[in-house]
């Protein structure tokens, strides 16, 4: 039995057997045929449309409870963000929600937006720990992270972000020694934290650092978004797998950055719903780092779990080429969550891959196969589908 994809006006094709692109000059967009030998029958008519990997989108903040969309609106009306903070607003806002919500409540919200990922092209996502901010709420966001993860279509992997915000009551020293034993016994396959003025400090990160080695965990980092904070050196002293955000990364960290084996996650939605500075996308891409893009999907700071949306800005603000995006938010992607692309996970968009970026806001995916089964055709693109 096969998935025959026929026709396609490009087939997305990286080469064989590699971890991630340092450049996408080695991305191919030609016109092909695509066939999957796998358990499901289908044909696919692919006249006109872009064929590529499913999406991977190696930084969420699922599973998080309800929304902040009040708090947007002040954001955006110009009150300052320590106001809406002691008004109670933010992370802490969040983490109200999360406890409020039954354990049902929380991964009924976060399964349908799974779903709606998945339709909008995601075939593998992570999820973060971090809206606990207490010793049990953190050890119980780990677990409904690795719920959520059975209930969900995509493979799915859950990351520890024990160091998010300093619970009230403790001081950021402290918070790590909890931090340290939540890593030690919850189920996660990754460590990070949020280095920031408001947050943890580069002693923190060297902590977490030397925990995520002492239990074999890769380290990734929220650093330089708000704030400089030279966190680069740090991390890659002990290995990060991944910085994430690095609006405000200073000129003299990108060479070695670039050079190192570690991803610059760039998340073109926070800076846009968050009024963050711009990350230098171009130079880092430039300069042969392995660029990634990543959603950022949470309640706060990037509410947006589009895939395509995201390429549409990082394309406009980034000065990226479509390839460069695509190979961010497939293989590049993938190899942060210690993955390779799995080849039957394929998207037939419903036009040219030129189209992601230039009509923004439209859901370019018309199929979804992941794992060879097709799980998803957009109802106008039905026609398309054979058996
Ligand atoms: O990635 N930087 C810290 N954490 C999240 C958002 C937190 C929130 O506002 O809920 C981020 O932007
Ligand atoms: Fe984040």
């Amino acid at each position: 039995m096969s998935v025959a994809i026929e026709g396609a006006a490009q087939v997305m094709r990286v080469p064989d057997g590699v971890p991630y692109l340092r450049s996408a000059d080695e991305v191919a967009l030609e016109p092909g045929d695509l066939t999957l030998d796998v358990a499901a029958d289908a044909r696919i008519d692919a006249r006109g449309c872009a064929v590529i990997p499913g999406f991977v989108d190696c930084h969420t903040h699922l599973p998080f409870a309800g929304w902040r969309a009040e708090e947007y609106e002040r954001k955006v009306t110009g009150v300052p963000y320590e106001e809406i903070a002691r008004a109670g607003g933010g992370i802490a806002s969040s983490a109200r929600s999360l406890a409020a919500a039954s354990d049902e409540q929380v991964l009924a919200q976060a399964e349908r937006l799974a779903r709606e990922m998945l339709q909008h092209g995601t075939t593998v996502f992570e999820g973060k720990t971090g809206y606990g901010l207490s010793r049990e709420g953190e050890a119980r966001s780990a677990r409904l992270g690795r719920e959520l993860a059975g209930r969900v279509v995509q493979p799915m992997t859950l990351t520890g972000l024990f160091a998010h915000a300093v619970p009230p009551g403790f001081t950021a020293d402290e918070w790590m020694d909890e931090a340290e034993a939540l890593a030690r016994e919850c189920d996660v396959d990754a460590l990070d934290i949020f280095v920031e003025s408001v947050a943890f400090g580069n002693e923190h990160l060297a902590r977490m650092g030397r925990i995520a080695a002492a239990t074999g965990r890769p380290l990734r980092a929220h650093a330089e978004q708000l704030s400089t904070m030279r966190s680069v050196p740090v991390a890659l002293e002990h290995g990060a797998r991944s910085l994430d955000h690095l609006s405000r990364i200073h000129a003299d960290d990108i060479a070695p950055l670039a050079a190192a084996e570690c991803a610059a996650v760039l998340l073109p939605g926070a800076e846009l719903m968050n009024a963050e500075d711009t990350a230098p996308a171009r130079a880092l891409a430039d300069a042969g780092a392995i660029c990634v893009l990543a959603t950022d999907f949470n309640p706060g700071t990037s509410p947006i779990l589009s895939i395509p949306l995201i390429i549409g800005i990082a394309v406009r603000r980034y000065g990226w080429s479509v390839r460069e995006a695509l190979l961010a938010s497939t293989l590049n992607a993938a190899w942060v969550l210690g993955r390779a692309l799995d080849p039957d996970d394929v998207l037939v968009l419903d036009g040219p891959a030129e189209h992601v970026p230039y009509r923004l806001g439209h859901n370019p995916v018309a199929v979804v196969i992941a794992a060879g089964e097709v799980v998803w055709v957009r109802p106008d693109q039905a026609w398309r589908v054979g058996r």
